[in-house]
């Protein structure tokens, strides 16, 4: 995600800015760049690459300025580049912005801006702003900012200069974050406090559609019809570590609470209540393609290879298309079966897993197509691809994979929701019920995330157990295995995911007074079996925690313990299971001890075979 910093004040801005880009590093990022406004016009200084590279840029000639904005830039559109690095400009060069966020309709504003003769140096969508600013520009820069918001669909955090006024910042939100911190004379803003703390801990946090004109001595917000919105400031408590995982303990947690936005930046541009129809742009794949498409192959690791397990199910579905899935380190050894009629679909978040982009390589030189689905733009999955779908999780600090996994199971199902829609494989009803299903799930997310106490009392109850055992069915079995792997990962004990169907053939020994067995009991199909795993299970003294739909109140006279999901549609249901078992595996380890972000052994990104 990207990260903003911005200054307006006594002093010279430059190493005020850098400082600020040094802590929203945890952010991720591939580029950073600096814009400081002096009596020549704005001093755009950028670089592809670390803080260092810009740092070297700025060495020998240091930027002057009393106002200033900075970016650290996550890649969303075009390729990490010193081009698409921000700050971008206008055509005159009196403009400056940037911006985090993703312009949906960016590509519709571009087409317009450049029949009207504006020229784009980037392939990125901030530019768009720039110029978008620029086209409603005339003398009042908060007017013309907020004309651009309103025109502007999708996620932002916008922060603009102008030359011709040169006494202020513009700043305008929405869905993305951006914080405002208060000095005597002198006044900050940042994607968070981090990047401000050790200056002011006074901030104004600015709400969805605010407008802020921030001056020297002082701040004024406006809703974007231009009617002042007041907002009393708050002091921060929160020390330099806390800021920057969001006053939460660590950034896993921090992560598991993002979902609802991660899910609904994934969704964004690709599906919508007012469509009745899904578009996949980045798939690259014509409608005879799709239609031709006789087998799918899916190659992953880990997290990303259970998104596959429950993407199997979701696609087989809705499109009766065969789908193989292979853990990537064993594909190419079985020699798989491919002809210019199979898709490769490559699921990684980094998109560098080399068994992943290995497998990849197997596929399709065999001579399939590939589609990756990847959380970082220009990896190596992305380039190697043919069509690539990304997850707008924002960068995953945590060893253990949370929102990367929901948002991975997200642009499955709209690739199987597409495909059913292309090869018109469900009714145009049943279409219209899962889109909205899909468009309500990170509200149900958010329910979740709001009261999660029966998670936490259970963690305080198993984690001295001997171990866990996940059991459940059809299309959770993809959850079982998850949520066995994030307490392995990070709790270090031991868990197993097993097909309920499968515990009387070995599993079940195991199950004694000090093993706990969590039921995922969702699946309405295979409830009542689900009901007799417990109760087996219930015989040989063994705890259990169900996972169960609100309302369920039956499965209380089974399980010991029920933490309660609210309702989806069945495909959905491993988006919203893995909400409580990542919970689930944060406490547990919390309670142990370990360290939980960056836990033994483990590296996030596997860069070996
Ligand atoms: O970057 P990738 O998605 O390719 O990574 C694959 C696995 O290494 C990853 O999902 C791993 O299993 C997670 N740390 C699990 O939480």
């Amino acid at each position: 995600m990207c990260g903003i910093v911005g200054y307006i004040g006594e002093q010279e801005a430059c190493q005020i800015l850098v400082d600020g880009l040094k802590k929203l590093e945890y952010r991720g990022y591939d580029s950073a760049g600096v814009a400081l406004l002096n009596e020549n016009g704005i001093d755009v200084r950028k670089s592809v690459g670390k803080l260092k590279a810009l740092e070297c840029a700025l060495e020998n000639c240091v930027p002057r300025g009393h106002l200033g904005i900075g970016h650290t830039r996550w890649a969303t559109h075009g390729r990490p580049s010193d081009e698409n690095a921000h700050p971008h400009s206008d055509c005159t060069g009196k403009l400056t912005v940037v911006h985090n966020g993703i312009i949906e309709n960016y590509m519709a504003l571009k087409e317009r801006l450049v029949s009207e003769g504006h020229e784009f140096k980037s392939e990125t969508d901030t530019e768009v702003a720039a110029h978008l600013v620029e086209s409603y520009y005339n003398g009042d820069l908060a007017e013309a900012v907020r004309k651009a918001a309103r025109d502007m669909e999708g996620s932002f955090a916008l922060v603009i200069i102008a030359t011709d006024e040169p006494d202020k910042i513009v700043a305008a939100r929405r869905h993305s974050p951006l914080v405002i911190g208060l000095g005597k004379g002198e006044n900050y803003l940042a994607s968070d406090v981090a990047a401000f703390l050790k200056h002011t801990r006074k901030v104004l946090f600015a709400d969805d559609d605010t407008l802020a004109v921030i001056t020297r001595d002082g701040v004024t917000l406006t809703d974007l019809n231009g009617n002042v919105v007041e907002k009393a400031a708050q002091t921060i408590e929160w020390d330099a570590a806390m800021a920057e995982r969001g006053g939460y303990e660590h950034f896993m947690l921090k992560e598991i609470h993002e979902q609802p936005r991660a899910l609904r930046e994934t969704m964004r541009g690709r599906l919508a209540p007012d469509k009745d129809f899904i578009e996949l742009p980045g798939i690259n794949l014509t409608e005879d393609e799709i239609k031709k498409i006789d087998r799918i192959i899916m190659i992953a690791c880990g997290t990303a290879y259970h998104a596959s397990m429950a993407g199997k199910y979701a696609i087989e579905q809705l499109c009766r298309i065969p789908v193989e899935i292979d853990v990537a380190s064993e594909l190419r050894y079985r020699d798989p079966i491919v002809d210019d009629r199979t898709l490769g679909i490559v699921i990684s978040q980094s998109g560098e897993t080399l068994d992943t982009v290995v497998g990849l390589r197997e596929v399709k030189e065999k001579g399939a197509k590939i589609v990756a689905i990847t959380n970082v733009v220009g990896s190596m999955a992305a380039r190697e691809s043919d069509g690539v779908l990304y997850t707008y999780a924002g960068p995953e600090i945590a060893v253990a994979s949370t929102k990367a996994y929901t948002t991975q199971l997200m642009v499955l199902y709209l690739i199987a929701m597409y495909f059913a829609q292309v090869r018109g494989t469900i009714s145009p009803q049943r279409a219209a019920e899962l889109r909205q299903a899909l468009w309500d799930l990170p509200q149900l997310a958010e329910v979740i995330l709001n009261d999660y106490q029966s998670v936490i009392a259970a963690a305080d109850r198993y984690y001295c157990f001997n171990g866990f055992l996940y059991m459940a069915r059809g299309i959770n079995l993809a959850s079982a295995l998850e949520g066995a792997l994030k307490i392995k990962e990070i709790s270090y004990m031991h868990a197993e995911g097993y097909a309920a169907g499968e515990m009387k053939h070995g599993p079940i020994a195991m199950i004694d007074p000090t093993f706990v067995t969590v039921a995922v009991t969702v699946q309405s199909k295979t409830y009542d079996k689900m009901l007799g795993n417990i109760r087996e299970v219930k015989a040989r003294a063994g705890e259990v925690i169900a996972i169960a739909y609100n309302g369920d109140t039956g499965i209380k006279d089974y399980a010991d313990r029920v933490i309660y999901i609210p309702q989806t549609e069945e495909i959905f249901s491993p988006a919203l299971v893995a909400i409580p078992l990542q919970l689930m595996a944060y406490f547990v380890a919390h309670n142990r001890g370990p360290a939980i972000d960056q836990p033994r052994n483990l590296a996030k990104t596997v860069t070996v075979e």
